[in-house]
């Protein structure tokens, strides 16, 4: 029996639907910690992106995705904390790079922006693409400086 890996999810009332619609599509493939929220209820995007650096702060995940309407919010959030490197993808060429060259952690949606296909998509291609290494390597290593 394989493990499946642990993915952290979290999203505000805006991406309250298409975290759900993620869940449900990806229950075979991952075990989800969802971090909320939990109904279409208005609510804070800086609380949930907060809530998921957390949960990679304390090793309950090592990668996650992060939703609200259009995905600048949370991800603004989720960015001031040092183990996080979320990207926003609004298509499958971002989410893949975003994996090759900056080994990003978080992937990070707009329900709002994107149609759940291309959401998917997006899921498909960051959640399959291992981090090149190699040159990128020192310049993931500087995106700390300041923080
Ligand atoms: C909520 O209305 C909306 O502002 C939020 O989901 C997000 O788009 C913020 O960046």
């Amino acid at each position: 029996m394989t493990t499946k890996p642990t993915i952290a999810i979290a999203a505000d009332h805006g991406g309250f639907s298409l975290k759900k619609a993620i869940i449900a599509a990806y229950a075979d493939q991952f075990d989800f910690l969802d971090l909320g929220t939990r109904s279409e209820e208005s609510c804070n995007y800086a609380d949930y992106g907060h809530a998921l650096a957390e949960a990679l702060a304390q090793g309950r995940a090592r990668q996650g995705i992060i939703i609200c309407g259009s995905g600048i919010g949370i991800s603004i959030a989720a960015n001031r904390h040092k183990v996080v490197r979320a990207a926003l993808c609004t298509d499958v060429t971002m989410a893949r790079l975003s994996r090759f060259h900056n080994d990003a952690n978080v992937l990070a949606l707009g329900a709002r922006i994107i149609g759940q296909q291309v959401a998917f998509d997006c899921v498909d291609a960051f959640f399959s693409t291992a981090f090149e290494g190699g040159r990128h390597q020192a310049r993931v290593e500087k995106l700390n400086v300041g923080i």
